[in-house]
């Protein structure tokens, strides 16, 4: 009888030699240690991705696609590499299913527009969710008032999670789509997508998963999930800003229409008629962000060396730990206890208004951000404008966490 090998403990997340790969965190702000806790809006740059960007345009740069020469081949080699491994990443059964564009933004505008051109019609509905993001919300309005379709919206818990059994009761024979979040940005609620997709493919219906703040913090495989589009952007992962991906399945993509016009997503062009072309490039006008795309892959490429069962692990440990500590602070209110929560810390203060304390945070060295999130409606079901949201990744400290809090006893003494 052999004897089953145990698999070897995950050694914890090493989090100062993370932060050794890091420059910006070694910066002060307002003459005190940074203490950057703005994940949700944009994280940090290891090393590999910077020195990717400046190698890029100091030995690579070339245009995509358009040329015979060793540069511009050397450039569409890098960038295509890139998709390679976005496929690795997310598992896309193929590389052609992986778009790059802008970000999750124009992701979702790309997938709602061409809903609105080729699928929608009057008395469609698409259900979302009160948890959305406005960009997962605006779009669809778009479409709605190109196509006659309706917005149908699943309430959220007192908790911050999505009423399950509304979802169910939301889905009907007029549903042609599911837009919804994987993770709340405002409030870090993880959503349980698996279950969400199953019941919407029961009934033939399509789903989107907004995956912006889900890529950065939490194993993503779209075929495992099943959904049939997946949005995310680059710079919150590491990566730089002004890139993102939209994976669709094949049949979908296919059937979409173009989302813009221009060089390299025809076939031929002619005054009386156009084709387009194949995948990936149908949905890729125009000379994208070469550099940023060649970058992105180094930001994968780190995320996948760090593991992001320890990344979520770690960011875990940090978001539980500010929780206890923060709810010892007298008039302090978390929004947002989801059973299954991202690193994310969404809080009001009944002496201080969110930009208040964001603002004495600031003096402190400490980010954060305070607003609505770009999430009206649902500071709206929670009777709230704005809340303080601080966000953890994996660069984050308990010592970090002190910091914030004895910041945020300085507010209460100044305001209460
Ligand atoms: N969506 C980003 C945030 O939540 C900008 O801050």
């Amino acid at each position: 009888m052999t004897t089953p090998t145990l698999a070897p403990p995950q050694t914890p997340l090493d989090v100062e030699r993370v932060r050794a790969d890091f420059p910006i965190l070694g910066i002060s702000a307002r003459g005190k240690p940074l203490v950057y806790l703005d994940n949700a809006a944009t994280s940090q740059k290891p090393r590999s991705v910077i020195e990717a960007t400046s190698t890029y345009y100091e030995a690579q740069n070339g245009n995509i696609h358009r040329g015979v020469h060793y540069l511009s081949e050397l450039a569409t080699i890098l960038y295509d590499e890139t998709r390679a491994t976005a496929q690795r990443f997310f598992n896309a059964r193929h590389a052609h299913e992986i778009i790059f564009t802008r970000g999750t933004t124009e992701g979702i505008n790309l997938v709602a527009s061409g809903f609105a051109q080729s699928v929608l019609k009057p008395g469609d509905e698409i259900v979302l969710s009160t948890l959305e993001h406005h960009s997962n919300i605006v779009p669809w309005q778009l479409a709605c008032e190109r196509s006659g379709a309706q917005l149908r919206v699943v309430p959220v818990t007192e908790s911050g999670e999505l009423d399950i059994e509304a979802y169910h009761q939301l889905l009907n024979d007029r549903t042609r789509l599911v837009a919804i979040t994987w993770v709340s940005n405002a409030l870090g609620t993880i959503n349980p997508v698996r279950d969400l997709v199953n019941a919407a493919h029961t009934r033939g219906i399509p789903v989107l998963l907004d995956g912006a703040q889900a890529a950065p913090h939490i194993t993503v495989d779209v075929q495992e999930v099943g959904c049939d589009f997946f949005v995310c952007s680059s710079h919150k992962m590491l990566g730089p800003t002004g890139v993102g991906i939209l994976y669709g399945t094949e049949a979908w993509l296919d059937r979409l229409p173009p989302y813009q016009g221009g060089g390299d997503m025809i076939d031929t062009v002619t005054f009386e008629k156009t084709t387009w072309a194949r995948l990936p490039s149908k949905f890729e006008a125009g000379t994208p962000d070469i550099a940023g795309v060649v970058a992105f892959k180094h930001a994968m490429d780190y995320l996948d060396r760090v593991g992001l069962e320890r990344i979520a692990a770690h960011e875990h440990e940090v978001v539980e730990y500010a929780t206890r500590q923060v709810q010892e602070i007298p008039g302090l209110r978390v929004i947002g206890t989801a059973a299954q929560k991202a690193g994310v810390l969404s809080f009001v203060m009944d002496c201080a208004h969110p930009h208040d304390i964001g603002t004495i945070l600031d003096s402190e060295g400490i980010a954060i951000r305070a607003g609505h999130h770009c999430a009206q409606p649902l500071m709206r079901r929670f009777g709230v404008p704005s809340t303080a949201r601080a966000s953890f990744y994996l660069y984050n400290t308990r010592d970090e966490v002190d910091v914030l809090v004895s910041a945020l006893h300085k507010v209460r003494s100044l305001f209460a």
